[in-house]
C-alpha cells in the first residue's frame, strides 16, 4: 500500500531525499512504496535538479503537513520556525514526523516528544546527527541496556576539514576557512559550524538520548576553532597530539563538594561541552580527517563502540531521513491492519516525556581535564622554575614542559598538566599570568 510523503523543504537534503524516493531499484522494497505527495518550498521559481513534480510544489508549507494524502511528514527546512511549528502542527494532526533538524531538537526536543507521547506519533530524527551515520537509533535501541559513561563525538565536518588541513599543511584558520568556503566545504556563513553551535546542538541531542534526559542547550559550554592559532596545531603535533573539535557528554559519579548546594541534588549529573581538544595520536578519534564525523560511545557493560562516516552532505543525510521513513512505514504497514482506520501507529518509547530523567550540568569550575597552555615570556633564568611554582602551589601537577622558541630575548613555553580540577588550573593560570617575566597566556586547550 502506497504511503504518502509530505517533505517540508526542497534544499541540499530535500533533494536528496526526492532523488532516492524516485529511484527505489535496487533498494528496499518498501522505498518503492512511498510516494512523494507535495513539497513545501520557498520559491517556486528557483531552478531545480531534484525530480520533483512541478504541480507538487508550493509555497504554503501548512497545506503539506494538512494534505489527507501525506501520511508522513518529513522537516528537512532547518532552522527554529516555521520548522517548529509544522512538526507541532503535524504531530497534532496524528501524522508521524522525520526531521533532520538539529537547532530544532537541541531546543525543542522535550516539547515536541510531549506532544508526540500525547498523540502517540512517532518523531524520528536520525539525520540531526552525524548525517549518514547510524548514531540515534544506535543510542535509544541498541545500545539501550548500557550505562553510558561518556559520548565524544568530531561532529562537525566543516570544522574537522579545517583543522585536519591546518595539521597536513600548518596553515593558517583564516586562509584554510577562505579555501574551504571556495571549495564548497564552509557556507557563506560559517558561524554555526566555526564557533561550535552546530557540534552544540549536536551533542544536546545525543545527551538526551544517552542519558535520558535533556539539559538547556544554551548551559552547553562551547568554544570554537575560530580562535585557534596554528602555532598550537603544530606544537600538538611535535607533542604527540592532533587538535580536534570535540563534543563530549560525560556521567558524572562522584560529586565534588562545591556542587552539592547546587539545585537539584537527585539530577544525574553530567559534563556537557565543545571545545578544540587535544587528542593523543592513538586515541580512537584522532584519525578521523577531513569531513568526516565520528563519534565514540563507552558504556558499561559493552566498552568502547566508534561510529564513523560522513556526516553532511544530500546522499548521506538523505540516506538516513529515508531510512526512519521506512522504519515508520514497516511499523504502519505491520499495525495497520490492528488499528481502526489505521490511525496512530505508536510512540516510540524512549522518546515518551514522561520516561526521562532529570539532568544538570555540572559546574565548570568543579570540572576536570588536562590542559595546554602556551605561555609567552622573556627568555632568562628561573622562568620555568617558577612557573612551576605557581602551577605546584596551586596543586595543579605537570605531565611535560617545553619551550618551543627562544629568540630577541622571548620564548614561548607549552605546559601539559596532568588532569586537575578547573578552578586549581584557573589559579595557577591567574597566578603565572602575574609573574613578571611572563608576557601573556597565549593559548590554553583542554587535552585528553
Ligand atoms: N554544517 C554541518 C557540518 C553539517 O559541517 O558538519 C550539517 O549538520
Amino acid at each position: 500500500m502506497t504511503i504518502g510523503i509530505g517533505l517540508l523543504g526542497l534544499g541540499t537534503v530535500g533533494a536528496g531525499v526526492a532523488e532516492i524516493l524516485a529511484n527505489p531499484e535496487g533498494r528496499h522494497p518498501l522505498v518503492a512504496e512511498l510516494a512523494l505527495r507535495r513539497v513545501a518550498v520557498r520559491n517556486l521559481e528557483r531552478p531545480r535538479a531534484a525530480p520533483v513534480a512541478a504541480e507538487l510544489l508550493t509555497t504554503q508549507a501548512e497545506a503539506v503537513v494538512d494534505d489527507p494524502a501525506v501520511d508522513i511528514v518529513v522537516e528537512v527546512l532547518g532552522g527554529l520556525e516555521p520548522a517548529r511549528s509544522l512538526i507541532l502542527r503535524a504531530i497534532a494532526a496524528g501524522k508521524p514526523v522525520v526531521t533532520a533538524n538539529k537547532a530544532v531538537i537541541a531546543r525543542h526536543g522535550e516539547e515536541i516528544a510531549a506532544a508526540a507521547a500525547a498523540a502517540g506519533v512517532y518523531v524520528l530524527l536520525e539525520a540531526a546527527v552525524g548525517g549518514g551515520i547510524p548514531i540515534i537509533e544506535p543510542l535509544k535501541q541498541s545500545l539501550g541496556a548500557n550505562r553510558i559513561e561518556r559520548v565524544s563525538g568530531i561532529i562537525n565536518g566543516t570544522t574537522n576539514y579545517i583543522l585536519s588541513r591546518m595539521a597536513a599543511e600548518g596553515a593558517d584558520y583564516g586562509a584554510v576557512l577562505a579555501d574551504a568556503q571556495r571549495l564548497g566545504y564552509a557556507e557563506a556563513d560559517p558561524a554555526a559550524d566555526v564557533e561550535g553551535a552546530d557540534a552544540a546542538d549536536k551533542i544536546a541531542i545525543l545527551t538526551g538520548l544517552a542519558y535520558g534526559g535533556s539539559v538547556p542547550r544554551q548551559a552547553i559550554p562551547t568554544e570554537g576553532i575560530d580562535r585557534l592559532d596554528a602555532r598550537d596545531v603544530a606544537y600538538a603535533d611535535k607533542l604527540g597530539y592532533v587538535v580536534k573539535l570535540l563534543a563530549v557528554a560525560q556521567r558524572i559519579d562522584s560529586e565534588p563538594d562545591g556542587d552539592k548546594a547546587s539545585g537539584d541534588p537527585d539530577a544525574l549529573l553530567l559534563d556537557v561541552r565543545v571545545h578544540p581538544t587535544l587528542l593523543p595520536r592513538s586515541h580512537p578519534l584522532a584519525g578521523v580527517n577531513g569531513v568526516f564525523n565520528a563519534i565514540l560511545v563507552e558504556g558499561d557493560p559493552v566498552g568502547q563502540v566508534m561510529f564513523y562516516g560522513p556526516g553532511a552532505g544530500a546522499g548521506p543525510t538523505a540516506s538516513a531521513v529515508v531510512a526512519d521513513i521506512l522504519n515508520i512505514a514497516g511499523i504502519r504497514q505491520a499495525t495497520l491492519p490492528a488499528g481502526p482506520g489505521g490511525g496512530p501507529v505508536g510512540l516510540d518509547p524512549l522518546l515518551a516525556a514522561g520516561s526521562w530523567r532529570r539532568c544538570r550540568l555540572i559546574d565548570g569550575a568543579l570540572t576536570t581535564h588536562r590542559n595546554y597552555v602556551r605561555l609567552r615570556t622573556s627568555d632568562e633564568a628561573g622562568v620555568i622554575g617558577r612557573i612551576g611554582t605557581c602551577f605546584g602551589e596551586a596543586g595543579v601537577s605537570i605531565q611535560s614542559i617545553v619551550q618551543f622558541e627562544a629568540h630577541n630575548e622571548a620564548a614561548e613555553i607549552v605546559v601539559i598538566t596532568h588532569e586537575v580540577l578547573e578552578e586549581r588550573f584557573r589559579q595557577a593560570l591567574d597566578a603565572i599570568a602575574a609573574l613578571p617575566e611572563v608576557q601573556g597566556v597565549a593559548a590554553c586547550l583542554r587535552t585528553l
